[in-house]
């Protein structure tokens, strides 16, 4: 059951005059802005200090405290400190499932550090890249259409989407719903406005970096909004649910992971055409909608540590001895072989029911073989 009715703004990127003034301060902004970091709005995903009444009653505003964010963003930041936990929680949100979801790969979406968090690796316009793109703007959509619901914050409550034409004359229309509407906006406007601020030359390898980026973000908000969907309470006399309220609900951030995922198995190779146009490398596939995710370089070799392209390399990984897919130690240890240990796996087990109501489980350890990539 699709609901929403958001109207899909290109993700257009605005031409610049080509004089050599534009073109030299295109040249010194992009320099700048490769030292500081592509991505670092991410870093919110890291920081403790994002509590309401640090920055209430503290005296340094909060803005300011913050580091990696853009000229845009901070604007955002000041006009709407309350939101700024919650795009902390999206961003967070995003990355442990993006390692949920690649736990088996060469990449795992692991971390480096609060200031770059995903790494170098993210400045190659890779699938990775897209993924990790896509699934952080989709964190900070699902975060603040729910805080809104929830009443944290002060510009925005519970949906107002209108009642779907489908459901079911008698069941009320009306529950406190997750308010997407205003969190795509919100979310559109702070996520893609480092993209937005910067302006690139018309057929430049940055300007197609920047259009793949808001093109990843974008497909990422899309999904979160496909996915949501009606939910509905029973209620009347002792569960006989003559009546039912129903509502605007989010799906669970695992299955927006899930179709990412998807995606981006199936993600479109890009190249800028001569009208600096973003176009399909192979032409034989049907073309890429709003929520696939587009790549326009292959990605590095995860095998090794690499520290110019960023990659972190699979020495010290866990593999499968007897899987032969990706998290197998053949293609996960990347022919190097693997050594192998005893590990103590402590589980709960034994859990027995006491009347009324716990459950009280024993601690039991095992030895287990582990096998670490060389
Ligand atoms: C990251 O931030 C946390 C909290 O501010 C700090 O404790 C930690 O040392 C930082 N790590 C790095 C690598 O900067
Ligand atoms: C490390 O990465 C760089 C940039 O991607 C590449 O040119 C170089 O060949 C790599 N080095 C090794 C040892 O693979
Ligand atoms: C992800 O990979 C890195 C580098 O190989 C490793 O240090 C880290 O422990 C891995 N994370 C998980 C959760 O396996
Ligand atoms: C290893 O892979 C096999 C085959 O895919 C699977 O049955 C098994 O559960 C895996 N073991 C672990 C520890 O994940």
């Amino acid at each position: 059951m699709m609901l929403l009715k958001l109207k899909w703004t290109s993700s257009g990127v605005k031409d610049t005059p080509h004089t050599l003034l534009s073109i030299i301060i295109t040249f010194c902004v992009f320099f700048m802005l490769e030292i500081v970091d592509a991505n670092s709005w991410w870093s919110l995903a890291m920081n403790p200090l994002l509590i309401p009444e640090v920055y209430v009653i503290g005296g340094q505003p909060l803005c300011s405290q913050l580091s990696g964010l853009s000229k845009g963003q901070k604007k955002l930041c000041q006009l709407y400190q309350d939101h700024m936990q919650y795009i902390g929680e999206g961003a967070k949100t995003g990355i442990r499932e993006c390692q949920h979801q690649f736990r088996h790969r060469r990449w795992n979406c692991s971390t480096v550090d609060n200031s770059t968090v995903l790494g170098r690796v993210m400045h190659i316009g890779s699938r990775e890249s897209a993924f990790a793109f896509a699934i952080s703007a989709a964190g900070v959509l699902h975060a603040v259409s729910r805080a809104c619901r929830e009443g944290a914050l002060s510009s925005c409550g519970c949906s107002r989407a209108s009642r779907p034409k489908d459901l079911p004359r008698d069941w009320l229309w009306g529950g406190c719903g997750d308010n997407l509407n205003y969190g795509y906006r919100f979310s559109r406007e702070f996520v893609d406005a480092r993209e937005r601020e910067k302006t690139f030359s018309k057929g430049s390898a940055e300007s197609a970096r920047q259009m793949m980026n808001l093109h990843n973000n974008e497909a990422g908000r899309r999904i979160v909004s496909d996915l949501a969907d009606v939910s509905c309470k029973c209620h009347g006399v002792s569960g006989s649910c003559s009546l039912k309220t129903c509502w605007l609900q989010l799906a669970d951030f695992r299955k927006v992971g899930d179709v990412l995922k998807e995606k981006y198995d199936s993600a479109a190779a890009m190249r800028m055409n001569g009208r600096g146009k973003l176009v399909q490398m192979h032409s034989k596939f049907s073309p890429p909608s709003g929520q696939d995710l587009l790549y326009l370089q292959p990605s590095p070799d995860y095998c090794i540590r690499n520290s110019s392209s960023g990659s972190l390399g699979t020495q010290g990984r866990l593999c499968n001895k007897t899987s032969e897919g990706m998290d197998g130690c053949a293609l996960m240890c990347c022919g190097r072989g693997y050594d192998q240990y005893k590990a103590e796996l402590v589980e709960r087990c034994h859990c027995k029911f006491h009347w009324c109501c716990y459950v009280r489980c024993k601690r039991c350890s095992s030895i287990v073989d582990q096998y670490v990539c060389k």
